[in-house]
């Protein structure tokens, strides 16, 4: 094993790269460049929200109303807050408050005035949410005010300043990435003097790999994560918008059919025009194919809720606190996301899953963090599952492809998720090393070695549970996991 040659060529190099400070600054600039394009979208969509939200008002009973006030201005109040804070930076929110000319130019100038255009817009929302209740009425003028602006010239008005602090964002990761390279690059040349070392660099280099995995779980499950929830909540208005008017649709359709089917009856014979125009557009095949068109929407206006609904759930980034989880749902959850790469492919037939669910109790937990765990060993089960079929000299595979998901209480206190595959299963000097932090079998690129040290983590370290792996090789692989119905207090 030439291992000297690894660690010259592999370790210096990235030992190095560690002690530059600059690392450090990379890192900080790709965080406040998230956070920036982050929080203008969200204030863009926060606009909408409102002004749907101040419809909902003027239309609702009196109990509701108050709870929309009050909801009203939070909202108000988050804005103004997030407002100041990408004019002036705010710590907490990761916001440098430095901008560029252009966007101070789109805050403070004409044509865009965004900052006087928001200013007034929230005065409106505040004066709508005071109104008293008799004022309450669809031709509130602050009502009429604010749905226009909302789909009107303040929407552009965001929309403007979003893309340009998208773009600027672009253009500042691609500098940071060249600054990265040319980094990387000197530090090889600074390797080569400080081979000595040996001993105090495996330490560090050990805390650097401790210190990047934890930013690649930190960074890639909350921005994923946000990213799917902001995508989930945008796309759910629209589709409730679709959703809720196709049944209308459908009554207006059926009405206006039965109304011609009376003129047909009272008008037997149509003039010249009428009869080309029912010939020209087919008029028969369309009374009988309108209702299937509009079914068919139906069905698939109400896939997109469930999927969305799906995603929200799953991308729960308030996990902040425990909460009582229904584990099926979140097992039918990723099962859902995943159910693209379970589908049949055209070197391998479908992937089975087989669910063997017991009665279960709610249990407190981080339903982010166990959607997680989840989502790790349901992937690496596919992988596996892949992997057999793909190297066919190995003709591991027995059986059709499947994954079964067997739950139960194993103690009043507990409750035992069990997923097996009937892959190629794990050989014992892999078996011994699975849960190791960057251990994979898996090809550069596609293995991270994450997953299950993750898992593992999630599970013991904050859920005082436990996992462990059973498999012989050519008898599939099998995860137990154990998690308590309700954790022990951590004190
Ligand atoms: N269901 C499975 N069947 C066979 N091998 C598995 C299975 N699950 C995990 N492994 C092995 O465990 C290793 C570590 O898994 P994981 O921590 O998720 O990292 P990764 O999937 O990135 O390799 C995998 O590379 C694989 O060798
Ligand atoms: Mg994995």
């Amino acid at each position: 094993m030439n291992y000297k040659h690894l660690f010259h060529w592999e370790l210096l190099p990235v030992l190095e790269l560690s002690k530059y400070s600059d690392l450090e600054d990379i890192y900080t600039a790709r965080k406040i460049n998230a956070a920036v394009v982050n929080i203008s979208g969200r204030q863009r969509m926060l606009s909408q929200r409102i002004a749907f939200l101040s419809l909902k008002l003027i239309n609702s009973q009196e109990n509701e109303q108050n709870i929309l006030r009050q909801e009203l201005v939070e909202m108000v109040n988050l804005m103004e807050k997030s407002h100041n804070a990408l004019i002036h930076g705010d710590r907490s929110m990761n916001l440098p408050g430095k901008t560029s000319d252009t966007i101070k130019a789109m805050y403070f100038y004409p044509p865009l005035n965004l900052d006087r255009q928001l200013h007034d817009y929230l005065v409106a929302v505040k004066a709508l949410v005071e109104s008293p209740d008799t004022e309450l009425t669809p031709n509130n003028p602050h009502l009429t005010y604010i749905s226009q602006q909302a789909y009107g010239e303040l929407l552009q008005a965001f929309d403007t300043v979003v893309s340009q602090y998208q773009e600027e964002s672009e253009t500042e990761q691609l500098e940071l990435d060249v600054k990265y390279v040319e980094l990387y690059s000197k530090s090889f040349t600074v390797a080569a003097q400080a081979e000595e070392q040996a001993a105090e660099l495996q330490k560090v280099f050990a805390e650097l790999k401790q210190a990047q995995t934890k930013l690649l779980h930190i960074e890639k499950m909350s921005s994923l994560g946000q990213l799917v929830a902001n995508v989930a909540h945008e796309i759910n208005n629209p589709v409730s918008f679709i959703y809720g008017n196709l049944s209308h649709a459908e009554v207006y359709t059926q009405d206006l059919l039965n109304l011609l089917e009376i003129y047909r009856e009272n008008y037997p014979d149509p003039t010249p025009e009428i009869q080309e125009k029912i010939e020209d557009i087919d008029l028969d095949f369309l009374i009988e194919d309108l209702p299937k068109v509009l079914c068919s929407m139906q069905i698939g206006a109400d896939r997109i809720r469930q999927i969305v609904m799906s995603l929200r759930n799953f991308s729960r980034t308030d996990d902040t606190e425990m909460m009582q989880m229904d584990l099926h749902e979140g097992i039918d959850t990723t099962l859902l996301i995943l159910q693209n790469r379970l589908k049949a492919q055209p070197k391998r037939p479908q992937i089975e899953v087989i669910k063997d669910y017991s009665d279960l109790p709610l249990v407190m937990c981080y339903a982010g963090q166990l959607n997680q765990v989840f989502m790790n060993i349901l992937s690496n089960a596919i992988d596996a599952l892949e992997d057999a079929i793909g190297n066919q000299e190995k003709a591991v595979i027995k059986a059709a492809p499947e994954i079964r998901i067997r739950t139960e209480i194993t103690d009043p206190d507990y409750v035992t998720v069990r997923i097996a595959d009937n892959g190629p299963g794990i050989p014992p000097e892999v078996k011994s090393r699975v849960f190791e932090q960057f251990f994979t079998t898996k090809q550069v690129g596609k293995g991270t070695g994450l997953g299950l040290s993750i898992s593992h983590q999630i599970l013991v370290d904050n859920h005082q549970g436990s996992i462990r792996c059973e498999s012989e090789p050519g008898e599939g692989t099998e995860f137990w996991i154990e998690i308590p119905v309700k954790p022990a207090q951590k004190t």
